[in-house]
């Protein structure tokens, strides 16, 4: 039985494989839409969640399965005191598998450790985004075509953006690839992170400056100030503003440059990218369904 609660948890064949079933899934819905009957997935989400719940449950009723749902820490036993270990522990008396997220870094992992079914990392506080990465993944596959010699610039709160830690973990294990990392002196990468840069030599850039860094980019990653993850509102609003993305900022961008944002998002991107050809960010959210299709799939071993 298998868990995943850090990207690194799949081999970069498996990711290759993921995606490959994902693109099948897209081509060939009817060939999954049963494939899960008589499964439970369990959705525990201890923290607020639009995309990532919902394409959890979308996928897997779309492959034939049912859902559990618990939705917010106030309306499950947390509320009175459950651990982690004990919700796991009941959790997997009644589904197959569970999706968690939680505000606390670590949660997922400590469910995983005591489950008896396997548990998939759904975000987890500040820390990890695991499947958000799968959706970047799929999507910077079919826009780029290829995962490797790409110029990655990643934007916004480096510091507290999850998504942007995984999507790290995973790119960093490509050829030829190269970061940008844009962001106030205040959000920056954690060195945790940036190590996994330093050891494997890959190139980077550290900025603040998003135009200056514009014409160098293939994939322009914007993440949203994550105002939840602050100790006090002066430091958020002083910040928040830091980064907004008009059409005019793109003018020195290439024209095959693939925007992303993991969403929601607040102000980082202007509406009026949108219907940018190269905005993405809607596709990552459809994208991500199918990666977790796939990935439902794959540690349920019904494949
Ligand atoms: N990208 C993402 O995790 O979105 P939600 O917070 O809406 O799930």
């Amino acid at each position: 039985m298998r868990s995943l609660i850090s990207i690194l948890d799949l081999s970069v064949e498996e990711l290759d494989e993921l995606i490959g079933v994902a693109n099948d899934i897209i081509d060939n819905p009817a060939k999954y839409s049963e494939i899960c009957r008589g499964k439970k997935l369990a959705t525990l989400f201890f923290e607020p969640s639009t995309r990532t719940r919902l394409s959890f449950e979308a996928a897997m009723y779309e492959l034939g399965g049912n859902v559990l749902s618990v939705t917010g820490a106030g309306s499950s036993s947390a509320a009175k005191g459950e651990s982690v270990a004990d919700t796991a522990k009941t959790v997997s008396c009644y589904a197959d598998i569970i999706a968690m997220r939680h505000s606390k870094e670590g949660a997922p992992l400590v469910a995983s450790m005591n489950a008896t079914i396997p548990v998939i990392n759904a975000g987890d506080g500040g820390h990890n985004h695991p499947t958000q990465t799968l959706a970047d993944l799929l999507t910077i596959r079919r826009e780029k075509g290829r995962l490797d010699n790409l110029t990655i610039g990643l934007c916004g709160d480096l510091k507290f953006g999850r998504t942007v830690h995984s999507l790290i973990e995973a790119m960093a294990r490509y050829t030829g690839v190269k970061f940008v990392l844009i962001s106030p002196e205040e959000l920056k990468l954690p060195s945790y992170v940036k190590s996994i840069i330093k050891e494997k030599n890959i190139p980077y850039v550290q900025t603040t400056d998003l135009e200056a860094a514009m014409p160098d980019l293939d994939i322009l990653y914007m993440t949203r100030v994550q105002r939840e993850r602050f100790f006090n509102e002066e430091d958020y609003l002083r910040l928040k503003d830091s980064y907004i993305l008009t059409p005019d900022k793109l003018n020195n961008a290439k024209a095959d440059l693939c925007i992303m944002h993991p969403l929601p998002r607040v102000n980082e991107i202007s509406v009026a990218i949108d219907n940018d050809p190269r905005a993405a960010y809607f596709k990552q959210v459809l994208n991500g369904k199918y990666m977790r299709m796939a990935l439902i799939c794959k540690l349920l071993e019904v494949l």
